[in-house]
This record gives C-alpha cells, structure tokens and sequence, in this order.
C-alpha cells in the first residue's frame, strides 16, 4: 500500500509534539531558561541565548509550518509583532504595500500611524474586486496584505488569483488567515507567499494567551524573520509557544464544532425579525458562496448581524449572558463584539462608513457551547431591541 502522508489531526497533535527525549514527558516541556551551558567556546547543543531560540519555541514552529504546509513559521509575542515583523523584514522606505480596505483595524492602525511616518506607502484597496487590484498595483509594489474573509464584513477575496497580480508585478502575498485558521482554509496551496495568525485566536482557541505567527515559503524568507527576532526581539514566551502546542492538538475536532454552531447560529439569525441582515459566506445566497466553497473547506464560526442602531446594538449587548461581550475570537467561548465602537473605532466614522461598517452592526465568534443555548441567549437579548 501506498504511505499516505499522515492527516491533519495527526500533524496538529504530533509534529513538534514528540515526547520529549529525555524524560519521555508526553506534552512538551516549558523551558523556561534565558541562556545554555555551552561545553567549551562554540560548543553547544544548537541553542545559545533565550531571544534567538528556545525549544518550546521550535516545536511551536515546526508544528505550525506544518499545518500552514509552509517551509518555515517564526511566533511573535501577539498577532501585530508578527505584521510588524513582515513589514520590518520586506519593506524599506520608497516601497509601496498594499492592504484590503477593511482588515483588521489595528493593522491600517499601523501602517498609517507609525510606518507611514518611515517613508513606506500604503493604498487601500477592495481586494475582492481584482480590476482595482490590478490597477492599484504600482513599480514600487512589495506586498499585497489581505484577509479573507474580512473582519467584520465578511467580503471574500480570491487568493488565487490575487497571488497572479501579485506575482506578475514581483511582489508577495500574504494572507491573514486568522479567520479560517488551516483547518478550513490553507493559502500557501492557493499560491500566497506568507500566511499570517493571530496566535490569540482559534490556535490557541482557550482565550488565555496572545501570540502571532508568520508561516512563509521561501528560504529568504526564513533567514530575515529568523534574523528579525533576534534582532527585534519580539519574540513568544516559552509558556504562550506552551500554550498553542496545547490548543493547537484539539484545533481539528474544535473548528468542526465551531463550523457546526456557526450554521445553526446564523440560520437562527437570519429568520430573527428583529435581525436585519447577516453577513456569513455559509448562505447559498451570499455574493461570493462559491468561492468561499472553493478556497475554504468550512465556513468557521465568524458572523457580522445588523440590529438597525447603535442603540438597538447596545441594548441587546447588555442582555446576552452566554455569550461574553468583548474584543476578540476564536475561543471556545462565544464572543460577541460591536466593531464600530471596539475592533474599528480606530478607522474613525468617515473610514467605517466607506467600508460599509454601521454602529448597528455586532460582530459573533460563535464558540463550541451547546448551540440551543447559544440561541436561547441571542433570541432573549434580541427581545431587548
Ligand atoms: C484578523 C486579525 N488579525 C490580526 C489581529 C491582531 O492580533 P493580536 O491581537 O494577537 O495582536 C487580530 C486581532 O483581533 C485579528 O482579528
């Protein structure tokens, strides 16, 4: 019989996670050191200072380059050192990036308030229309940043055929995959040249550790975010690199049931008379369904719902018990969050508006509760409205 390479679950509970040799513990260990005795003047066991390398710190990596199938993956202290890295690593002044129009607010946050000031441009851009993509593309173009689906509005992009624009002007790809995770989504097959995580989210999936990770293709590639940690320093803690060894062992079996409560949560949304509008790629009826059948392999657990106004949102916030008001995703706790006032109140009125993002809009991370209770809570704190 022909060997199969090992699937998924497999990958995410075993590489990088092999007992450890020394004592046979099965979790990897915790090393909690800053430096290693080296036997004589450059003589060690690979490992020579805590900000270069740590143990923890590669098999967090070695696992995560497998699940992403990247050549290498580098961890960061949160899911913005890791963006920070990428521009650190592959722009300099003169460079041109550019950025999906309604990403994450912290990271147009970053590109305008701080690495603008270095020189570096930045152009928004609706990257679901490729047209504009194409014709935003410019000489001085290094990078093409998306998020697919986008947060909160849930717009796919194509990364396919994003990443021929991209190549054919000799810039890269990146995609910020924090939404999907691998499980259902993996943009290095569909031609991107780096993939991106907020750690914080469904890879860690407990809601008790930040991180961020860059997976990437190339060994230049490698060798400058090996070099930017080191020479930067922000780096994940022995514990938080622990933390997603941890999370990321049930990572499989927690997106199918995130996927399964996201359907039930939405269709209960969607037939609500007091919800307007919800913005999900599971509907056969969203814009971009068949894409989102064809480059993601479930529909995550991500949900954008308008309620009318910011004061019908607020209403039903203050009602919801199961679900936990608050910024973030990804956990095994339902979160609920109001984009406009919390995740974007960075992009300011005029951005939101230009986007589509309105103060009644609520933003859900269905989480992996028993789904009726989910929607007993939701239907109750909608009755506010
Ligand atoms: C899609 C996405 N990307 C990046 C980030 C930034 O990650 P972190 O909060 O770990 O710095 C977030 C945070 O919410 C996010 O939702």
């Amino acid at each position: 019989m022909k060997k199969k390479n090992p699937g998924f679950a497999t990958r995410a509970i075993h590489v990088g996670q092999e007992p450890d040799p020394s004592t046979g513990s099965v979790t990897v260990p915790i090393f909690a050191t800053s430096t290693y005795v080296q036997e004589e003047l450059g003589k060690h066991k690979g490992y020579e200072y805590a900000r270069v390398s740590n143990p923890t710190r590669t098999r967090l990596e070695q696992n995560l380059a497998t699940l992403e199938s990247a050549a290498s993956a580098h961890v960061f202290s949160s899911g913005m050192a890791a963006v920070t890295a990428v521009t650190q690593c592959f722009l300099k002044q003169g460079d041109h990036l550019i950025c999906g129009h309604n990403v994450y607010g912290g990271v147009p946050r970053l590109f305008n308030q701080v690495l603008a000031q270095y020189g570096i441009e930045f152009s928004y851009v609706d990257t679901s229309d490729l047209d504009a993509m194409e014709k935003a593309m410019r000489w001085n173009t290094r990078i093409v940043w998306i998020e697919t689906p986008t947060n909160p509005l849930m717009v796919l992009t194509d990364i396919k055929e994003v990443a021929k624009i991209a190549h054919t002007r000799k810039a890269e790809l990146v995609v910020d995959n924090t939404f999907m995770s691998p499980y259902f989504q993996r943009p290095l097959e569909l031609g991107a040249d780096m993939v991106m995580h907020s750690t914080t989210k469904f890879l860690n999936g407990h809601s008790d550790g930040m991180g961020g990770v860059i997976a990437a293709t190339k060994p230049h590639h490698a060798e400058k975010l090996a070099f930017i940690q080191k020479a930067a320093g922000a780096i994940l803690s022995p514990f938080e690199c622990w933390l997603v060894l941890r999370g990321v062992k049930s990572l499989e079996v927690r997106m199918i049931k995130h996927d399964q409560n996201g359907r039930a949560v939405a269709d209960f949304l969607r037939k609500h008379k007091k919800v307007k509008e919800v913005l999900y790629p599971g509907f056969s009826d969203h814009p971009q369904h068949e894409l989102a059948r064809r480059q993601m392999s479930g529909f995550g657990s991500m949900i954008t719902f308008e309620t009318g106004s910011l004061n019908n949102a607020k209403k039903m916030l203050r009602k919801v018990r199961v679900c936990s008001l608050g910024e973030s995703l990804g956990g095994v706790e339902t979160l609920i969050s109001h984009p406009a006032t919390m995740t974007h109140a960075a992009l300011g009125e005029e951005g939101r508006k230009q986007i589509g993002l309105t103060d009644g809009m609520v933003r859900i991370s269905v989480g992996i509760e028993d789904a009726d209770d989910l929607i007993a809570d939701l239907d109750q704190a909608l009755a506010a409205i």
